[in-house]
């Protein structure tokens, strides 16, 4: 095909205003879903993902769209995905592409995420159509979505195409635009192979494939390519393109984005961003690639079954195989026996990968508290990296200590500015920029530490706003910070799972919270509990859980043996969640209540 007739888009959008259901009516409309395959939505093909309505894993498709000036084109769609947490992801999916709908609900306008995806779109210099999505609710408010995109954004909007991918109105127009609008692809079809592998993840059925976009020249079966960074070489056994079904074709030209199968082996042998070339061919320089994506929040996973740890072992390196952005290795607790240490890229992506682990592999884990990296200069002046805070130096090592910063975006309707303002300052946030971008809805921008987002961050600020503030954040940098470790301690043993690296102001409130809070949940054993919180061997605060008396069937005794069975039932349930510390047994949800003190 005439790469004129190429187009290749992204559809970046802040969460939830609509870029799978447009997704949809897009394939629907060039007849890329029939009724019979059709599930609630394609692009969403993870359990999880379609509970909670976010997009993970980048996928692609290719339409065919029949212009109004006759001709057949052929689009094709990249997913992204609209969270934090993923925008590498985001990233890769435009460095592939020429431009980018801007989806805009047009009864929210531009959020938080709006932003952050944006920049990453002008970075990649592409073409923007803004498209205002849920036409048909009666507060869609066109005309001022339309001066906040051309305010905020700086592009012009006027003729921003007015759609409802969900009732299907407009989506005729939104393909024209893409046509008429959006560049084609460039490159050279006589020139030595350069395809840029934009994505890779292993299938059950078809082991791992590549998806790449080809910049230069041409690919086709059989012949041997070579991943120019990795420096290996592969024979292509089938490459096709996804139309949404996995379709094999006889070769991929310039400007075409498709797979490639070639009996690789590992998802974590093809690194992101690097240039696929010709052996026999090859081009003399690789294509720039993309910034490799490094884990910012560390935690541990530990088996309640202590029995489940090859289980657990197992289940990671598969699910390591589909999603090589997270790193693991072997860790170990004196409490909590055999685990993992897990490198993550935020917190939502913590919450998949343990999610994955529970459902898909039917574990039942226990979670550490969440930690970013410090950086710590010991007395005889060497740097160290601090990935667990179990492992922090004693106070008279250290000399001086730094924490990752970020920068964080936020959009907040006028009501709640105030609660939200009274966050941030508790959250050691240093104001950059306030600015009302409507008469009811305001801009700020907050310089803060990322550990102060790492634990509750998001909860907190959906509850304060009704779920009506949206954030965003990049990573700013390293400064120094007084912090220390903060230690929980059952009749004198220190449980290394609940340690925490916080503020030296902080301290002493942060203990007493959580000595209060484990107070409340630590069922009651035979022989009274000692709480205590520690900071460099001092005790901050102090809860005693008292003796437990009488059996717990006790009052069942005589009764209804139904009841009595339940009641056994129940707490054999809870067995499951629970784990034995010396003789203290801490059920799970004990942990979960403790690291959502922020
Ligand atoms: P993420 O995958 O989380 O990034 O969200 P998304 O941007 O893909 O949003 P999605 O397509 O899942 O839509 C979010 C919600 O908005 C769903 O409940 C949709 O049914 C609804 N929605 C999408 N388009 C329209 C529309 O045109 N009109 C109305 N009324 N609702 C819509």
């Amino acid at each position: 095909i005439n790469k004129n007739f190429i187009r290749n888009f992204a559809i970046i959008a802040h969460i939830d205003h609509g870029k799978s259901t447009l997704a949809d009516a897009l394939m629907r409309i060039c007849g890329a879903l029939e009724q019979r395959h059709e599930k609630e939505q394609f692009l969403d093909n993870m359990d999880i993902e379609r509970e909670r309505g976010i997009t993970i894993k980048a996928q692609t498709v290719r339409l065919k769209f029949k212009a109004q000036d006759g001709n057949v084109y052929q689009l094709n769609l990249m997913d992204t995905p609209g969270h934090v947490d993923f925008s590498y992801e985001v990233s890769r999916s435009l460095a592939a592409c020429e431009g980018s709908l801007l989806v805009v609900d047009a009864s929210q306008g531009v959020e938080a995420q709006t932003l952050a995806n944006v920049y990453k779109a002008i970075e990649n210099n592409h073409t923007l159509i803004p498209v205002l999505n849920k036409m048909d609710l009666p507060s869609a408010d066109p005309e001022n979505i339309k001066i906040q995109i051309q305010h905020l954004i700086g592009i012009p909007a006027e003729d921003a195409i007015e759609v409802s991918a969900k009732k299907g109105i407009g989506i005729e127009a939104v393909l024209q635009a893409i046509v008429d609008r959006l560049p084609c692809p460039q490159g050279d079809e006589t020139a030595c192979l350069k395809a840029l592998l934009v994505d890779s993840w292993y299938d059950a059925y078809l082991g791992v494939i590549l998806l790449v976009r080809i910049i230069d020249g041409i690919i086709t079966p059989k012949k041997k390519i070579r991943m120019m960074a990795a420096n290996a070489v592969y024979t292509v056994e089938q490459i096709g393109v996804f139309t949404p079904y996995p379709n094999p074709v006889e070769h991929l030209a310039c400007g075409e984005v498709g797979y490639i199968i070639a009996n690789v082996k590992a998802v974590g042998d093809c690194h992101i961003g690097d240039t696929i070339t010709e052996e026999n061919r090859p081009a003399e320089e690789a294509l720039p690639g993309f910034k490799s994506c490094t884990p910012v929040v560390f935690c541990s996973l530990f088996p309640v079954e202590a029995g489940d740890f090859d289980k657990l072992k197992e289940s990671l390196a598969k699910l390591h195989l589909n999603d090589a952005s997270f790193s693991y290795e072997m860790d170990s607790s004196n409490a909590l026996g055999f685990g993992f240490r897990l490198g993550l890229l935020g917190l939502l992506h913590l919450e998949v990968v343990q999610e994955r682990l529970e459902r898909e592999f039917d574990l039942d884990l226990i979670i550490t508290a969440p930690s970013v990296i410090y950086k710590i200069q010991l007395q005889n002046g060497t740097w160290i990296d601090l990935h667990n805070p179990s492992d922090m130096p004693s106070p008279n090592e250290i000399k001086s200590m730094m924490e990752p910063w970020i920068k964080a975006t936020l959009f907040v309707p006028d009501a709640y500015v105030g609660s939200i303002l009274t966050l941030l300052v508790e959250r050691r946030g240093i104001r950059e920029s306030l600015e009302y971008v409507t008469p009811t809805r305001a801009l700020m921008v907050y310089r803060m530490p990322l550990n102060e987002v790492a634990f509750d961050f998001y909860d907190t600020l959906k509850s304060l706003s009704r779920g009506h503030a949206s954030f965003d954040y990049e990573m700013n940098g390293y400064e120094e910070g007084e912090l220390v470790l903060l230690s929980i301690a059952l009749n004198g043993d220190p449980i290394h799972a609940l340690s925490f690296v916080v503020p030296k102001v902080r301290a002493y409130d942060k203990g007493r919270a959580i000595c209060e809070k484990l107070k409340e949940i630590l069922p009651r054993q035979l022989f009274p509990i000692a709480i205590q919180a520690t900071v460099g061997g001092k005790i901050l605060a102090r809860e005693t859980v008292s003796a437990l008396r009488k059996n717990v069937t006790a009052k069942c005794y005589g009764g209804d043996i139904t009841r009595k069975r339940k009641l056994l039932e129940k707490q054999k349930e809870g067995k499951k969640r629970m784990r034995q510390f010396g003789n203290i047994e801490i059920p799970q949800k004990a942990f979960i209540e403790v690291l959502k003190i922020g």
